[in-house]
């Protein structure tokens, strides 16, 4: 079914209280990391997030999953209410939930072999043990693109790029249905980030897996995403299906962000125009009135500064939340 969709926001918020005093901790200002965002991912597809570091992308993915729990707003999972459920009720459904991490050094327990790393959640959560548990384990050595061999061997004796197979590995060892990547391959050499790309394009298609792949630059989304959504402080400012986002993005900061990104051809790239942003985005602790946007913004006009742009839909699929489009 092309309108199946898998997960769901709605009007999602996260604020983090800012707060001041050892004792008694007064609450002196709010970071709104994620701001009434809406917008949904269709089984075994892969949405791309894109924003400056700090805009709130893992925030975002992380309260997809209900690792962290929203200020307000809700997530569905398979028709689901996640953020009405308890803790207890939340576990089988994390189950089918995954995360990819930038560098699974920070993930991955350094005391124990890579092997056991795998088997973990298998024995865990599905109790399998002994020569099942072996072969399985092996299993995804293999589809993962390492050697069973390498079992025995410890996280700081692989290389990064082996060491992100092995942290995938392990997020699909129990079958998930959705895999939050944040930031999978920045970390990486840029000889090894087109392998892992594939393998991940690989699992989706063998596991009909559902993405969402974060990263902080439009170019490395580009081939992986079926639709992109760009994030600046807290909102997202436009999302399309990727073709038509490349091809005629509309809001300014979408149009600055591709402007940075080299084009594979001699002639574009030589006439190539880079839109250079005014200074740094403002703090999410101190957001301007109006549109976030607007005091770097080269085209705003009075009404930015005044009203929040809503995200709204400007041609079929194609949303974006700018006055002046
Ligand atoms: N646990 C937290 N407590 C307070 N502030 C946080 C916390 N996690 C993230 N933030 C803040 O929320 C904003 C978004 O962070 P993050 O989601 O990590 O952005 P990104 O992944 O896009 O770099 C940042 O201003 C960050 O400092
Ligand atoms: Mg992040």
């Amino acid at each position: 079914m092309v309108n199946d969709i898998l997960i769901e926001a709605k009007d999602l918020s996260v604020y983090f209280p800012v707060t001041k005093g050892i004792i008694r901790q007064r609450r002196i200002a709010e970071i709104k990391a994620v701001d009434a965002v809406s917008f949904f991912i269709r089984r075994g597809e892969t949405l791309g997030l894109v924003g400056e570091s700090g805009c709130g992308k893992t925030t975002l993915g992380r309260t997809l999953m209900q690792l962290i729990r929203p200020s307000s707003g809700e997530v569905f999972f398979e028709g689901e209410n996640l953020c009405r459920l308890k803790e207890d009720e939340l576990r089988p459904i994390r189950q089918r939930m995954q995360i990819i991490f930038q560098d699974p050094f920070d993930s991955l327990d350094p005391r124990m072999s890579a092997g056991e790393i795998v088997a973990e959640p298998l024995r865990v959560h599905q109790k399998i043990k002994g020569k099942r548990l072996r072969e399985q384990v092996g299993e995804l050595f293999k589809v993962v693109g390492l050697d069973p061999a390498m079992s025995g061997r410890y996280p700081h004796q692989f290389s990064g790029g082996q060491r992100q197979r092995l942290g995938i590995a392990r997020a699909i060892a129990i079958r998930p249905k959705f895999i939050v990547c944040d930031e999978p391959i920045s970390a990486l050499d840029v000889s090894i980030q087109a392998q892992i790309i594939n393998l991940l394009e690989d699992l989706q298609t063998e596991f009909n897996l559902t993405y969402l792949f974060i990263a902080h630059d439009l170019s490395v989304v580009r081939h992986i995403s079926h639709r992109v959504a760009v994030m600046y402080l807290g909102k997202i400012v436009e999302i399309a299906d990727r073709d038509a986002l490349y091809r005629s993005a509309k809001h300014p900061y979408t149009i600055a962000l591709l402007s940075a990104v080299p084009i594979p051809d001699p002639y574009v790239e030589s006439t190539r125009e880079r839109i250079i942003l005014k200074g740094e985005p403002p703090s999410p602790m101190a957001l301007p009135p109006g549109c976030n946007f607007h005091p770097r913004c080269p085209i705003g006009v009075e009404v930015c500064q005044r009203e929040i742009p809503l995200l709204r839909e400007v041609e079929e699929n194609h949303w974006v939340a700018c006055h002046l489009v």
